[in-house]
């Protein structure tokens, strides 16, 4: 699986330097080693304390030696018998085992019950799962991590390829596997360095792929039947079961950024590609510059704040922000607003704030509404709603083959429409009078924090920093 291109010698200066960045410093290595032990032999301690059948194991990018600098992120397994209940009891014993070895601990509600707790500056994934031996099908969708760990222990020889394809995804912000990123697991980046043999043939072929791709290590299914039933733009079966595909979480838009930005690399290599996504400066995007800026445009910005929220988990948070940024979006359209963008984020503990671009505030109180086609049942009804009505400002008329109506529009105003959408029925139920709500004018969201501006910041200049690489110089 050579790739066509030679290295050329840009290229080799560049991966020997992004080398000693994606490489662990001596001291980090120390903490890491020794924080990770130090809880293991904690949790086994209350554990053994609570009389509990429970195997404490270590697993992730910790163990894999894939670790990437500055993660500062561990996970650890407690591994169950089936005999132990399903998996809310589990939930609830990870609870009181996290209760009773840390102070704090949040819980998150995945598909799958964990918690999060911090630990001497690390976060850690605690993770409850079933004891699976192998050839045994898996009871939750975690119990197969323990048979990840071991698989990649025995195939992969360079894990230091693995920290160069991370920290690359990362540069590109498609490295994640959450919702919000849809992007590119940790187990799937060692999956395809596995496969292709090292992070520069990962990229050469990764710069070719046509969706759908198909890739399957172990060879457990025919293409055929894996594209019967995968209809994902990637499909890597998992080599420790093969009904499982590892990119199922990969959206369409981080599949192609992937692709072009591979691309865009081995056009013009750059440290740039593995410096973004290793450094961890704050950005201070003023309110100022985001007025003038929309003066420039000459377009406007709408934002809501709702905070108090310290009840949902950070996943949970993510998720409600989504989706009330794709009601509201449906919402604006529906109205004739014609949102540039709408989109949601969460600090992760208590507040969610979606904000949106739209050309006009206000809008005429005339819309040219649609109607039925000309001669069918529905007719009738159209008309009758509409001659003569107080909110008829002409027609119905006929034009081709439809019939139209110059109407009254629902919402002049876009901040009308917003806080009775806030109000009403179509926001989520989980958010509905939980929150406190703030509706922001462009003026007022200086007061929203840094982070939410930064967010805004970057929707509004979409920047996708190796555009500028696709181009030879
Ligand atoms: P992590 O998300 O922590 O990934 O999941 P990682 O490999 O440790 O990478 P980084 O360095 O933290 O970013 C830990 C392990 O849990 C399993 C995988 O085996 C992964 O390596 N896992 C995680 C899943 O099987 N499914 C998931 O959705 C998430
Ligand atoms: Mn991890
Ligand atoms: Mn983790």
């Amino acid at each position: 699986m050579q790739g066509d291109m030679p290295p050329s010698g840009n290229l080799n200066r560049v991966l020997e330097e992004a080398r000693k960045l994606v490489s662990l410093p001596d001291d980090e290595r120390e903490s890491l080693k020794r924080t990770l032990g130090a809880s293991i032999s904690k949790i086994r301690a209350v554990v053994d304390g609570m009389g509990l059948d429970a195997e404490v194991t270590p697993v992730g990018s910790a163990v894999r030696d894939t670790w990437l600098p500055g993660n500062y992120e561990l996970d650890i397994f407690v591994l169950f018998p089936k005999e132990a209940g399903d998996k809310y009891a589990l939930g609830e014993l990870i609870k009181e085992i996290a209760k009773r070895t840390f102070r704090n601990f949040r819980q998150n509600y995945a598909e799958h019950p964990y918690v999060i707790v911090k630990y001497e500056g690390f976060d850690i994934d605690l993770v409850p799962a079933y004891k699976i031996r192998k050839g045994e099908r898996v009871v939750s969708s975690v119990d197969r991590t323990p048979f990840h760990s071991s698989y990649v222990l025995s195939k992969l020889k360079s894990p230091e390829e693995v920290r160069l394809l991370k920290a690359f995804l990362k540069s590109i912000n498609a490295y994640g596997a959450e919702e919000r990123i849809g992007g590119f697991s940790g187990y799937l980046c060692e999956l395809l360095v596995i496969f292709y043999g090292s992070f520069l043939d990962t990229i050469i072929n990764a710069s070719k792929w046509r969706p759908p791709v198909y890739i399957d290590p172990e060879m457990h299914l025919s293409e055929e039947y894996a594209l019967s039933i995968f209809q994902d733009p990637l499909i890597v079966i998992d080599p420790v079961d093969p009904r499982r595909n590892v990119a199922a979480a990969l959206t369409l838009t981080q599949f192609n950024r992937f692709r072009v930005a591979a691309r865009a690399f081995l056009i013009n290599p750059n440290l740039e590609f593995f410096k973004r996504g290793l450094k961890h400066e704050k950005k201070r995007t003023k309110a100022s510059v985001i007025e003038k800026e929309l003066k420039r445009r000459g377009s406007h910005l709408i934002a809501v704040e709702l905070n108090g929220l310290n009840d949902l988990s950070r996943e949970l948070l993510w998720s409600q922000s989504k989706k009330l940024a794709k009601i509201f979006k449906d919402e604006l359209f529906r109205y004739g607003f014609q949102p540039i963008w709408v989109a949601g984020w969460t600090d992760g503990s208590s507040i969610i704030v979606v904000a949106g671009e739209v050309p006009h505030l206000k809008l005429s109180s005339l819309e040219k509404k649609i109607g039925p086609p000309v001669g069918i049942k529905d007719e009738e009804k159209f008309l009758r709603k509409y001659v003569l009505g107080e909110d008829t400002f002409g027609g119905p008329f006929i034009e081709d083959d439809r019939w139209y109506v110059y109407s009254r529009r629902g919402y002049t105003e876009v901040s009308m429409l917003l806080s009775d959408f806030l109000r009403g029925n179509k926001m989520p139920s989980l958010l509905r009078g939980r929150a406190n709500v703030r509706i922001l004018s462009e003026k007022e969201i200086e007061s929203l924090s840094q982070w939410a501006l930064n967010e805004i910041w970057e929707e509004l200049f979409k920047e996708e920093f190796f555009v500028k690489y696709l181009v030879k110089r």
